[in-house]
């Protein structure tokens, strides 16, 4: 059995239903360019940065290659669709059960830390309520390869001194599932099964977790 001493969580999907936001705002985009864009499809672009989840529209959309400008252009316009959204966000919004958990978790041995690809982390976690809460935040600003790299989850156990072998990664993206494997993490999917096929372990969501859990997930 592992002993787990640092939990690092995804952000999108996992501590706020941020990714239907995403999804919206892309549909809304691929409308914008003659085609439909599918909650499966979406399911791709989970994890994914920003630049490199347009790249994955187009190839759904079939849409010829644009100039670095014109694809910086249609990732802002979506990324403004987007920020309207997350603006709106108060403390409610924190998924069911996610902070008396993450509450436990600080009352106990465990250091927290958010694992995210987004650039926009910051405004949704001090929207929420949850400004300067974790140990430590990695982001989208602070790393050079998103999921499934492993380089978001690294950086978080190194920030809070931790080895990987000691982490735990919640996550609702196959992406981040692989990066946290990749990282040498046991990786807990965040939702169903047929996404998250090669998870370690999967829980519905957070509504029944507390801090004794943390074994049963371990072993
Ligand atoms: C991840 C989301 O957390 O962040 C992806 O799962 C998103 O869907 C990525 O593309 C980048 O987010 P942002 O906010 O920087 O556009
Ligand atoms: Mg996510």
């Amino acid at each position: 059995m592992q002993e787990i001493k640092a939990i690092i969580f995804d952000l999108d999907g996992v501590i706020v239903d941020t990714a239907v936001f995403h999804y919206h705002a892309w549909k809304k985009l691929a409308n914008e360019m003659g085609f439909d864009f599918t909650l499966e499809q979406n399911e791709r672009l989970k994890g994914i940065s920003r630049l490199e989840s347009l790249d994955i529209l187009f190839e759904i959309g079939k849409i010829e290659k644009k100039s670095a400008q014109e694809l910086d252009q249609l990732a802002d316009k979506k990324n403004k669709w987007y920020r309207d959204k997350i603006l709106m966000m108060t403390p409610k919004d924190v998924l069911p059960g996610v902070k008396n958990f993450l509450l436990d978790l600080k009352n106990s041995k465990y250091k927290i830390a958010i694992g995210s690809s987004s650039k926009n982390a910051n405004t949704i976690l001090e929207r929420i309520g949850f400004d300067g809460f974790f140990d430590s935040v990695v982001d989208g600003l602070k790393i050079s390869k998103s999921k499934p790299d492993p380089e978001v989850f690294l950086t978080a156990a190194n920030e809070l001194n931790i080895k990987p072998e000691h982490c735990l990664v919640f996550e609702d993206a196959a992406a981040g599932i692989e990066a946290a494997k990749t990282a040498g993490m046991l990786a807990i999917g965040v939702g169903k099964y047929e996404n998250l096929s090669n998870a370690d372990k999967i829980i519905p969501d957070f509504s029944n977790m507390n801090v004794l859990m943390i074994n049963n997930l371990t072993n």
